[in-house]
């Protein structure tokens, strides 16, 4: 069979479409083949047969043509590509072999089908740019992304090592990399990595590429200079992606935008995890997480960037006030956020929907969406401009900033109703818009003098044919005479085999059917080649009408962008004061210092997810005189990880201008946050969950600075007690003297508790319970002090554990506390350790053993010392010490 001209057909689409399952038509269905329908019959779940079931069968999966979308959203979704190649001619009209062609290869990066894509999520194509076999972190590395269903396109340069973390914050759906390039597997967890030929990564080809597509000579006016060559390097390598796989127009991407990292606060991609920020740790899913539980926001422009915003908190204290401004003034007003609100339901993706005018695929409705957008505008401004905040509103006039008049009326400013444009839509396109634009009615009477008159023809045509009919029927005498139309003669006169006699003779006989006769007369073609040539060229001038429209509202690509900011940011701020509202959060007062003050704080997921009042507010204060360490200890299923994760995602709220769920706020800005969990609570991750947890706290302890905020969540548990022990000791010992940053360490080690008494900053905190006959009652109360116990053995009995099992473990307690536990009920090796801390600030729990050089040194007799004798031991204790000395001694 793979000589047959079709197979050869379906053998050169398949070279051009390299990697992507080839879903090729024919006929009614979609057919893959060899390879390619083994995949699609395991992925789909589609029947495999073969074709020529001779010495060399075919193995063939195939489907429906109308089902083409639903099954596309399944390849992709497993993290396929897929090409499809059409027939691109009429194949009852075709001579020999249909035409076919590969008219669009799909896969998760470069999606633009509203049907493939979530509405409410981004969808980046990533790439990155890194020297060939580059084992220095610190290399530059390029990161470009770009949106292909709005346009948008990035890209930076940054050092090798920051690339998983921006990469975690992109979150984007597909990654391109050279061949010859290694990325760590972390840094493209969720995402499909595709390989490029190493050529599409150059500069030189790339910058060419990037001028073309800018109409630019140069790309110095988008703030690209000589040092941002990878940055460069990975944009040329998304268009040259781009260009192989999209058989439409990219223009609309049509600016590259330097991206600057470093401005926002820094979140790790671990850190993104632990606190669940945009998905769950364990489902992965957008239900459970952070986002979810705060987004109330109504369009999906609005949708999409409240993700953008907790994605990358705002570092500033003026930026994050001017936000807050904004919020509180939509919260304080209730009516206002209700009337915007009220308008912002009627808003369609004007981001979207102007990419799809950009690139050709807008359809008459989408026309109709962008009109009836910009309709809504005049009211939303004029209800945004004179808006004021309110007294008491003002934050950035609290911290001495001097307010402007808000983002609220400003972004009124922004919303630009285009009313030419806006009036020639409405003016234009019916009420009930169709999705194709070949078919006609799309347009109103009266928009078209010509379109009108053609109408009118056709319809006076056909009112001819009733008169026509009627006529005929007199001057015949057979009443039941009528005028029918089909396919294949067009109109016809049609009479029954009873009144066949009464024919006249000038009516010529066209068919026999089993009851009738049907014939045509001249005067009856003649109008019939008018009626229907009005209808067909009234089609046709609806076309042209609609391309005209269209590239109308392309003329305005700019403006319309800009109004799309604006609504999206406004549906934000709207949305964040609606939550506030409704879960009675309160403005927090942001300031620079590294504290925290929360008064009755909540778990912003939690305070949602639990019956309602059943969640337990707490307090939490650190930096300046409370402290800087605070230790948590208690009890299993107190709540020790929840509160930690509680101050770090409200803080995360505030930086994002949010209100937060508490009494009171105030929130020192932090440059970074960093949340870990411990392995035992991670477990699906592939490599050796201590080697992970190790390798992150590393990270933690070389980057966070005083104005970083650290949760850490039973650091250590992963390895023997000891280990476990020594290691979180030294951590908190660390974090304490040396970054100096606020630090919420939950943990079940109590000997960690003692590290209070040797450290000022450290303070202990416990979760409160309630022992009461033989049960115990978690009251989830953070208070002061260390706990006693941990309970687990309790917890283990609510579990379902076996009573005997109870009992066995209670007694194996009692003795190992009794071998373990010094006089005064303290751990043997708390007291150890804090007993060595003190004697020597440097030593760590386990200090190492001595070098025997200090012992001499310490035995020495320096009176009876000479300066030459103290020179010459000097340098025969640098000889046993085995040193070298440095080049130029100082
Ligand atoms: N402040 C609170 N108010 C009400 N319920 C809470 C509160 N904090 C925690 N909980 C409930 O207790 C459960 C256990 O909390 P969490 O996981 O924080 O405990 P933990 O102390 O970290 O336990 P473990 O030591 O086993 O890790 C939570 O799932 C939640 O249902
Ligand atoms: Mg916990």
């Amino acid at each position: 069979m793979a000589a047959t001209p079709m197979m050869q057909q379906y053998e050169d689409a398949k070279v051009a479409c390299g990697e992507a399952l080839l879903l090729f038509r024919m006929g009614d269905f979609y057919e893959l083949f060899f390879e390619d329908a083994k995949t699609a019959a395991r992925v789909l779940g589609l029947t495999l047969t073969s074709r020529d079931k001779g010495e060399n069968p075919v193995p063939m999966a195939g489907f429906p043509y109308h089902q083409l979308e639903s099954y596309l959203s399944k390849l992709i979704a497993s993290g396929l590509r897929a090409a499809v190649c059409e027939q691109v001619e009429d194949p009852k009209l075709a001579k020999g072999l249909v035409k076919r062609e590969l008219t669009r290869v799909v896969s998760p990066g470069t999606l633009t089908d509203d049907a493939l894509l979530d509405p409410r999520a981004s969808n980046y194509l990533a790439a990155v740019s890194l020297a060939p076999h580059a084992n220095d972190s610190a290399a530059a590395a390029g990161l470009a992304w770009a949106e292909l269903s709005t346009g948008r396109f990035f890209a930076a340069c940054l050092p090798a090592a920051r690339l998983a973390d921006e990469l975690a914050r992109i979150g984007p759906a597909e990654c391109l990399l050279s061949e010859d390039a290694e990325l760590p597997p972390s840094a493209t967890q969720r995402t499909m990595l595709t390989r490029r030929p190493a050529w599409a990564f150059n500069l030189e080809t790339a910058t060419t590429a990037l001028q073309k597509q800018f109409q630019t000579a140069t790309l110095e006016g988008y703030g690209f200079g000589d040092a941002d060559g990878p940055a460069l390097q990975a944009a040329g390598a998304i268009l040259d992606y781009l260009n192989e796989t999209q058989r439409a127009s990219v223009g609309h991407l049509d600016r590259l935008i330097p991206y600057r990292a470093g401005l926002a606060l820094e979140i790790d991609e671990a850190t993104r995890r632990s606190l669940e920020i945009t998905r769950t740790l364990r489902t992965g899913s957008r239900e459970g997480s952070l986002l979810a539980a705060i987004d109330r926001t109504l369009t999906p422009l609005g949708a999409r960037l409240l993700a953008e915003w907790i994605a990358s908190p705002l570092t500033e204290v003026a930026a994050i006030d001017e936000r807050l401004d904004a919020v509180s003034q939509l919260a304080a007003d209730a009516s206002l956020r209700a009337a915007v609100r009220e308008h912002l339901r009627e808003v369609y993706d004007l981001e979207r929907l102007l990419a799809r005018v950009s690139t050709g695929r807008a359809s008459p409705r989408d026309l109709a969406h962008v009109g009836r957008t910009l309709a809504k505008l005049p009211a939303l401004k004029l209800l945004l401009a004179g808006t004021k905040p309110g007294p008491g509103v003002l934050g950035s006039a609290l911290s001495g900033g001097t307010p402007g008049p808000g983002l609220v009326p400003a972004i009124g400013a922004q919303l630009d109703p285009c009313p030419e444009l806006a009036a020639q839509l409405a003016s234009a396109l019916v009420d009930d818009c169709p999705l194709t634009a070949r078919e006609g009615g799309i347009f109103r009477g009266g928009y078209s003098g010509n379109l009108d008159k053609l109408r009118d023809l056709a319809a006076g045509g056909k009112q001819w044919i009733a008169q026509y009919q009627a006529r005929e029927a007199a001057a015949t005498g057979i009443a039941n005479l009528k005028v029918a139309y089909n396919k294949v003669f067009g109109y016809y006169l049609e009479i029954t085999n009873s009144q066949k006699d009464k024919t006249p003779s000038h009516y010529i006989r066209k068919q026999t059917t089993v009851n009738s006769e049907r014939y045509i007369t001249p005067e009856l073609k003649e109008y019939e080649e008018k009626v229907l040539t009005a209808d067909e060229r009234a089609k046709e001038l609806e076309y042209e009408l609609f391309l005209a429209l269209r590239d109308a509202v392309h003329q305005e690509t700019r403006r319309l962008k800009a109004t799309a900011a604006a609504l999206a940011q406004l549906d934000v701020l709207a949305a964040l004061a609606e939550l506030a509202r409704e879960r009675g959060y309160v403005r927090p007062t942001i300031v620079a210092e590294p504290i925290m003050e929360i008064t009755d704080g909540r778990h912003p997921v939690l305070d949602i997810s639990e019956p309602s009042g059943t969640f337990v507010p707490n307090d939490a204060h650190c930096g300046g005189e409370h402290g800087t360490v605070m230790l948590i200890t208690g009890p299993n299923m107190a709540g020790k990880s929840t509160y930690i994760r509680q101050v770090a995602l409200i803080t995360l709220l505030a930086q994002i201008g949010s209100h937060v769920p508490a009494r009171a706020a105030t929130i020192g800005v932090a440059d970074r946050i960093f949340a870990r969990v411990g392995a035992s609570d991670e477990l699906s991750r592939g490599q050796s969950t201590f080697m992970v947890e190790m390798t992150e706290t590393a990270r933690i302890l070389n980057t966070a600075t005083a104005r970083s905020l650290v949760v850490l969540d039973e650091i250590g548990r992963g390895t023997s007690t000891y280990d476990g022990i020594s290691l979180a000791w030294a951590i908190v010992e660390y974090l304490h003297d040396r970054a100096g940053c606020r630090t919420f360490f939950a943990t079940h080690y109590h000997e960690l508790t003692d590290l209070a008494q040797s450290l000022p900053g450290v303070r202990n905190l416990n979760v409160a319970v309630k022992e009461w006959a033989d049960q115990v009652v978690f009251l989830h109360k953070i208070v002061p002090g260390a706990a006693d116990k941990s309970y687990g053995i309790h917890v283990a009995r609510l579990a379902g554990v076996p009573r005997s099992v109870n009992e066995r473990a209670k007694q194996i307690l009692a003795q190992l506390e009794e071998e373990h536990l010094g006089s005064d009920g303290r751990s043997k090796i708390a007291v150890n350790g804090k007993r060595k801390r003190k004697g020597d600030m440097q030593l760590t729990l386990f200090a190492p053993p001595e070098h025997p050089v200090v012992d001499q040194l310490r035995q020495l007799d320096l009176d009876g010392l000479t300066p030459l004798a103290a020179l010459q031991l000097l340098s025969e204790l640098q000889a046993q010490l085995g040193s070298t000395r440095p080049a130029k001694p100082r």
